[in-house]
């Protein structure tokens, strides 16, 4: 038997803004610690490992920061907090199912295009 995959990767936005930039960002003095939230509660949970959590860049969605993206499935959950990120892994991450109240509106995040489309629409 190999070693598992993981069950889900968990992408959390870490970018923040310098002070006094216009353009919103999802880690602020009020939001720094959402990212320990979540990896000291999947540790608590005895459930990280097979859930990956990672810090990424902006995921172009800042408006609803403080956001992150459950893989697979593209599930972005905005305007996180700590409740919420604790309500996410109980309900989705082991309970297996979305917590749709904290999911982006659909106008923000709408069906992909597929690569080969993008090329088309480029002319290329
Ligand atoms: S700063 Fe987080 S999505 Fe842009």
């Amino acid at each position: 038997m190999g070693i598992p995959q993981p069950a889900f990767y968990i992408f959390k936005c870490e970018q923040s803004a310098p002070p006094g930039m216009p353009k919103p960002s999802c880690v602020t003095k009020d939001t720094q610690d959402l990212f320990q939230h979540l990896a000291t509660t999947l540790m608590q949970e005895g459930v990280m490992g097979t859930v990956q959590p990672i810090r990424t860049g902006c995921m172009n969605r800042c408006q609803s920061g403080p956001v992150m993206l459950v893989e697979p499935g593209h599930t972005m959950y905005v305007g996180l907090t700590k409740e919420k990120i604790d309500r996410i892994v109980q309900e989705h991450i082991i309970g297996g199912n979305v917590v749709e109240e904290f999911v982006i509106d659909s106008e923000m995040w709408d069906a992909p295009i597929s690569p080969a489309d993008m090329k088309k629409q480029m002319g290329r």
